[in-house]
């Protein structure tokens, strides 16, 4: 069975995408038994406590420098003995010692279809911002590995999701998330724990 830790920093809703599905199929031979959030007294964590998984907050706040947080980050990930890491809406950078002791086991869910609108300062609405900017007519998600370059892990999954012409960034993050985010992280997820992944 491998122990999935879920890090979040808001509302939440691709935490939910996942205990949905692992209520409704199951995640394969994965088991959500752990949230982690930057972020204190958020959404995620009161959607942890329904489904009953243990949530603790690391509030990046309280970390003088980051490296600080990268340490304690993956030494509480290590004492779960988590085999998973998935970045659902986790709006902080994965250190070098997360990265080392998790290498190709930390995947992130991102709203758009890389490389188009990824890298530094593309997260939330920003990023549905900026391609309503360029006029795209079909945009998306990707779920991929996380390495040290921002968005840029080895792609495991994208969905596609068209633009329409009255969209706002709120009203495309929505679809995109609807068609696309909480369709692909549960697969990746099931995918990744089921040994499908190479
Ligand atoms: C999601 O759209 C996720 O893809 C995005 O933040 C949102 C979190 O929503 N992540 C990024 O932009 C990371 N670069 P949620 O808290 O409701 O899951």
């Amino acid at each position: 069975m491998t122990r999935i830790a879920v890090l979040v920093s808001g509302g939440g809703t691709n935490l939910q995408a996942l205990i949905d599905t692992q209520e409704s199929e199951g995640l394969g031979d994965g088991e959500l038994s752990l949230v982690v959030s930057s972020v204190p007294d958020v959404f995620a964590l009161e959607r942890a406590e329904k489904a009953g998984i243990k949530s603790l907050v690391l509030d990046t706040k309280n970390y003088a420098k980051q490296s600080e947080f990268d340490a304690s980050l993956s030494s509480t990930l290590s004492e779960h003995d988590i085999g998973l890491v998935v970045l659902a809406g986790f709006l902080c950078v994965i250190g070098q010692k997360t990265l080392s002791t998790f290498e190709n086991r930390i995947i992130n869910v991102h709203p758009s279809l890389i490389p188009s609108f990824c890298g530094k300062g593309f997260y939330g609405l920003h990023v549905h911002k900026a391609a309503l900017e360029k006029g795209v007519k079909v945009t998306g998600a990707t779920v991929h590995f996380v390495n040290n370059e921002i968005d840029g892990g080895k792609i495991i999954l994208q969905k596609a999701v068209d633009v329409l012409a009255d969209d706002t960034p709120q009203t495309l993050q929505q679809r995109v998330m609807k068609e696309a985010e909480w369709v692909i992280l549960p697969k990746a997820v099931r995918m990744f724990c089921n040994g499908e992944i190479k």
